[in-house]
């Protein structure tokens, strides 16, 4: 039995903008590696390096709290030290706590044979989620684990549905360098919201799902929107508007805001496009500071490095 194994596991985009807690997807760059050694003892290490403000103790750090579950589930006499290289930003709204937690989750289940199925290791990976984010939405986690377009079809109970995207289609992404947390973002927004922009955000979800079946790029442009999160949030994320409109100019097809904020994404046919607006968003945060990304849709999830 392999007893160590280092993983990646990508960034993701939650909400996809038009559907909040209910679609993301996950990109090639960029994403956290993490490196788990079997112990004989139940304990649970974890070493950070990469960034001095993840907590290190099991319970307050996704990583610790998915090796926690799958433990208490598969082997409660063993440990794990897991050493956690970040390499993405914290509050970036790409999925920072998913993709440790998805990288953990994958590595252990190698380690340990296969012992977990795909929906159980999605339940240690949202419950990772909620101790982080105190909600546990799956729209990082579940693309993060397993690649491609995640829709969630239900949350109780949970049942996820995989849609592998067109293959000319690219992402940019933009993390200005500001950071908001998830569970702020998400006080912003209402607890209930009218028939009418319900009735408004359904058919946007709706036709970006059909346009990712149909390849329809024009629905797909024409349903890239949200009338749920993004008017409460995009006052947190500097220039915002200036950011979306030259997605338009570029030829992209459209984007907002990636998870909670204060990253920005844009989808656009063809690699082109999407270097074209990496290059004007650059530009655009050039004083504020930014990272800027152009990926092709991760259809594979993690990988094994070593
Ligand atoms: N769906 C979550 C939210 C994603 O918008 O709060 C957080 O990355």
């Amino acid at each position: 039995m392999k007893k160590s194994i280092k993983v990646f596991a990508p960034a993701t985009v939650g909400n996809s903008k038009c559907g909040f807690d209910v679609l993301g997807f996950a990109v090639h760059e960029p994403g956290d590696v993490v490196t788990l050694s079997l112990l004989e003892e139940p304990k649970i290490e974890i070493v950070v390096i990469g960034n001095d403000h993840i907590p290190t103790q099991p319970d307050k750090n996704t990583c610790g709290v998915a090796a926690g579950k799958f433990l208490d589930r598969v082997a409660p006499d063993r440990g794990v030290k897991i050493l956690l290289d970040k390499k993405m930003p914290v509050g970036s709204g790409l999925g920072s706590s998913a993709a440790g937690a998805a990288a953990t989750l994958y590595g252990l289940n190698i380690l340990f044979d296969n012992p977990c199925s795909d929906e159980q290791l999605l339940e240690f990976g949202l419950a990772a989620e909620a101790a982080a984010c105190g909600a546990g939405h799956a729209d990082n986690i579940a693309p993060s684990l397993f690649g491609g377009f995640i829709l969630i079809q239900s949350y109780e109970p949970l049942k996820i549905k995989k849609i592998s995207a067109p293959q000319n289609l690219y992402c940019t992404i933009v993390h200005p360098d500001v950071e908001i947390k998830t569970a702020a973002a998400r006080k912003l927004l209402p607890g209930e919201i009218p028939l009418k922009t319900a009735v408004k955000q359904m058919g946007y979800l709706a036709g970006f799902i059909a346009s990712l079946y149909t390849e329809d790029f024009e629905l797909m442009k024409n349903s890239l929107q949200d009338v749920l999160a993004e008017p409460r949030r995009s006052q947190l994320i500097p220039l915002f508007d200036k950011a979306l409109v030259s997605i338009f100019e570029c030829g992209g097809l459209g984007g907002g805001i990636s998870g909670s904020g204060p990253s920005l994404f844009a989808l656009s046919v063809g690699q082109e496009t999407a270097a074209k607006i990496a290059a004007t968003w650059k530009n655009l945060y050039q004083k504020i500071g930014c990272q800027v990304y152009v990926s092709k849709i991760n259809d594979q999830g993690p990988k094994i490095m070593g």
